[in-house]
């Protein structure tokens, strides 16, 4: 498939399509919507950035690109770690950031809409203003756009009790590729009218449609919600409680795991001291509900089921302030990794709980065999890991030569215990060529089916989920 390039005739027409003050090509400015949080070696600059504020102006955008043959990549925020983001092909980027309004919370129904580019902490305060809950907490909240997260089809934390992004998502309003404007689903709890091509739209990367409304189901807030902090001597012990925890008690909102590497990172990042920070892992457990008795009671059976499964300490942040050191030094471990070292690569594989155990020894081996320091953290409470391998003092090419060795045998190893290759980041750019790897064949026919019927002429994120492209 060939692409053709943007030329000044096609940068005027989308002057008149979204307004002169809307269209960027100015070459400092192109390299920033180049990139999202991928490592720097895949940036990859667009020839022309748009930045519409109504479906209609999108439509017309893919019309025009059809015509002219252009690759369109739709960016929310840029948090994304599997290059989703990025003009790989160069073309048109269509930033959703002017797109940002909550449109309407529905109390009767418990149902938010909002435009792809409202930041996803906004809107859960918003609900919450009005008694209402959004649960889906992913570390990138204050700054990822709620567009970026059904594109990615986040998960985060909390998964562990409310699921991922898709779970919530009951009605979307597209701007298909060849530029149809379509809503599909609605505020209907049950309907089975038709395939679900809402949930075909979630987690497809920005590849089959461009979300310009989202309806997200909302819940309760919880009235009680208790973290425990449980380091560990050993990453065994750890790792070990996790299905143990989940047999003794069923309100567990979140189970997450980092490892001594990942904790001293986030500890000097964010200049902070957690207790313990010797030990060689730490699980941060999280048990909500609506009833403070109950709650309590519950935190109290995950302090004996950890206590005796070698845990050195429980400390538990019933505030507000301790829970939030807590989960900032958390949420930055990613961050952190990537400012404090060279070259890393944040991967996001995941496995079924019960091989969580065989999956941390056989990282460490990987890492031993390959000689790479793999700090290891992630939603463990979902079979969910961010291995991420760092590059020490190599450079750049002997660093990329190895981290692919090491990808290829983790991910082998993955697959050989049931898991997968990315559980809430993505394929992206970044994991298209690891596919096969991943997929069965007549699967990755079927994508590819999918995709050549709704975009025939392959412009609307090409490269990105599915292997198909020039
Ligand atoms: C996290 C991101 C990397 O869990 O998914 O912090
Ligand atoms: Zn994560």
């Amino acid at each position: 498939m060939r692409y053709n390039r943007v030329t000044p005739e096609i940068v005027e027409r989308l002057r008149r399509i979204v307004g002169d003050g809307y269209v960027i090509t100015s070459p400092g400015d192109l390299e920033r919507y180049g990139i999202d949080e991928i490592e720097e070696r895949y940036r990859r600059p667009p020839e022309v950035v748009v930045k519409p504020r109504t479906p209609e102006e999108i439509a017309a955008i893919m019309k025009l690109a059809n015509e002219y043959r252009i690759p369109v990549t739709p960016r929310g925020a840029g948090t994304g770690l599997s290059g989703g983001a990025v003009p790989i092909h160069g073309g048109i980027v269509v930033s959703l950031e002017r797109m940002n309004e909550i449109l309407e919370i529905d109390v009767d129904n418990m149902m938010v809409t909002v435009e792809p580019g409202v930041v996803l902490a906004d809107m859960m305060r918003a609900v919450e203003a009005k008694g209402l809950f959004y649960p889906v907490d992913v570390s990138t909240l204050e700054s990822c756009h709620v567009g970026g997260n059904v594109a990615e089809n986040a998960g985060g934390a909390r998964a562990v009790k409310y699921g991922v992004t898709g779970h919530w998502v009951y009605g979307l309003e597209i701007v298909t590729p060849t530029g149809k404007i379509v809503r599909l689903g609605g505020k209907r709890i049950k309907d089975v009218t038709g395939y679900n091509l809402v949930q075909l739209v979630v987690g497809s990367e920005g590849t089959l449609g461009i979300v310009t409304k989202i309806t997200f189901r909302l819940t309760i807030k919880p009235k009680c919600v208790l973290d425990l902090l449980v380091p560990f001597d050993t990453l065994d012990n750890a790792v070990a409680q996790v299905n143990k925890l989940f047999r003794e008690e069923h309100g567990l909102a979140a189970i997450e795991f980092m490892d001594d590497l990942s904790i001293r990172a986030a500890e000097r990042y964010c200049n902070t001291v957690l207790p313990h920070d010797d030990c060689e892992a730490h699980l941060l457990i999280q048990v909500d509900g609506m009833k403070e008795g109950e709650v309590w009671r519950a935190a109290e059976r995950v302090y004996h089921a950890v206590v005796e499964g070698g845990a050195k300490e429980v400390f538990v942040a019933d505030n507000r302030i301790t829970r939030e050191k807590l989960w900032r030094a958390r949420r930055n471990i990613a961050e952190a990794l990537k400012a404090l070292n060279n070259y890393i690569s944040v991967e996001d594989i995941v496995v079924p709980r019960s091989r969580i155990p065989e999956m941390a020894r056989r990282l460490r081996e990987l890492s031993r065999a390959h000689d790479i320091e793999v700090p290891l953290y992630g939603h463990i409470g979902d079979g969910n890991l961010h291995p991420t391998p760092v590059s020490g003092d190599r450079d750049e090419e002997t660093w990329v030569r190895d981290l692919e060795a090491f990808l290829v045998d983790m991910f082998k190893a993955v697959r050989e215990l049931g898991g997968n290759i990315t559980a809430e980041h993505g394929i992206g750019f970044k994991r298209v060529k690891y596919l096969p790897l991943a997929l069965d064949e007549v699967e990755i026919e079927l994508m590819k089916a999918i995709k050549r019927a709704w975009d025939p002429n392959g412009i609307l994120n090409p490269g990105k989920a599915v292997p198909l492209g020039p």
